[in-house]
């Protein structure tokens, strides 16, 4: 198995591709499945995502001009406006008909969580809903969209594995965790994910003092680490003292072997701590993630006997399952 991207069932799909906030008075670039887009804002400020390449003569739209949330493709200055519609052709004069192939045929685009997402096709799921987003004892901190030289399906593997974290976050919060991982029960958490429920001692460094909100060397966490179709993972944290910190780890496919990846944080602190000192020790943990994900060649294998598996990889094995299912995929 070397491509999932083609996959049908994947285009109804929400997709996380980047900040709200990095969107304003220039053209944005990504690629969603091996499709290069383009994102602006129109006049009303409204969202705009569209194919990145003119239907004139296929010049890439994120190179254009953006004025007054109208986009003009810099080889001939076609203009387009709201929902993607051409509203100048210079070379035809202003009273021309627009003929109906000269308009851009736009995907569904949302905001939610600080994040653009986008569903390249007709939508059969939603985002997941993060119940925390509405509640004010809740605040949220998003972090940086980064491009991952690895497959997304790696990533979600990973994101629910934690036998890697004594050997992979040595350097964080993994080093006081024993490697041997107990039977692991999956139960359907909530609405939305599907997971584990699981306690551990973590290695509470000083540079985790300002997440963890304690200065002993571990501190105790009750966790949960779920999934929800196809790509999105969330972790929940809480300490002893009631403090919660909700990690919502979202993946996006580039294409086959590239990602995009982004985490958003909410948490019920008094809300006195520096955000970017918050984020910096899970940034770190997510750093630790990439280095190792970046030497691992190709797609994760959607076989059952692809890879080896044992028990503690119980989640991503299932997790492994309901993808495949989800893309159709047959062995
Ligand atoms: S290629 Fe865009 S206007 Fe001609
Ligand atoms: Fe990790």
């Amino acid at each position: 198995m070397s491509t999932f991207v083609d996959s049908e069932p994947l285009q109804g799909c929400w997709y996380p591709v980047a900040r709200a906030d990095e969107v304003h008075d220039k053209p944005h670039a990504v690629r969603l499945l091996g499709e290069d887009l383009v994102i602006w804002r129109d006049a009303t400020d409204a969202l705009v995502v569209a194919p990145d390449r003119c239907p004139h003569r296929e010049a890439p739209l994120s190179i254009g001009s953006l004025e007054g949330g109208v986009l003009s493709c810099a080889y001939h200055g076609w203009a387009f406006g709201a929902d993607g519609k051409c509203v100048s052709i210079p070379s035809s004069g202003p009273d021309a008909t627009i003929p109906p192939a000269a308009h851009l045929g736009c995907r569904k685009v949302d905001e939610k969580y600080g994040l653009i997402w986008v569903c390249p096709g007709e939508p059969t799921m939603a985002i997941p809903e993060i119940g925390q987003e509405a509640d004010p004892a809740f605040r949220r901190i998003n972090t940086p969209v980064e491009a991952w030289t690895t497959s997304t399906p790696r990533l979600v593997d990973n994101f629910m594995d934690f036998s890697h974290f004594p050997w992979v976050h040595t350097g964080t919060f993994g080093g006081a965790q024993d490697p041997y991982v107990p039977k692991i029960d999956l139960e359907q958490l909530d609405d939305e994910f599907f997971g584990y429920r699981y306690e551990v001692e973590a290695s509470n460094p000083d540079e985790a003092v300002a997440v963890s909100g304690s200065e002993e060397d571990t501190v105790h966490r009750v966790m949960t680490t779920g999934f929800s179709l196809p790509f999105v993972v969330r972790s929940t944290i809480r300490y002893d003292d009631g403090l919660e910190h909700i990690l919502l780890l979202l993946s996006t496919p580039v294409d086959d072997l590239n990602s995009l990846f982004t985490f958003v944080v909410w948490r019920n602190d008094d809300h006195s701590t520096d955000p970017d000192e918050i984020i910096a020790f899970d940034r770190a943990i997510g750093a630790e993630d990439k280095a190792m994900l970046e030497q691992v060649p190709g797609t994760l294998d959607l076989s059952r006997t692809g890879v080896a598996n044992v028990q503690s990889d119980k989640p991503s094995v299932e997790w492994r399952r309901r993808f495949a299912e989800l893309i159709g995929f047959s062995e």
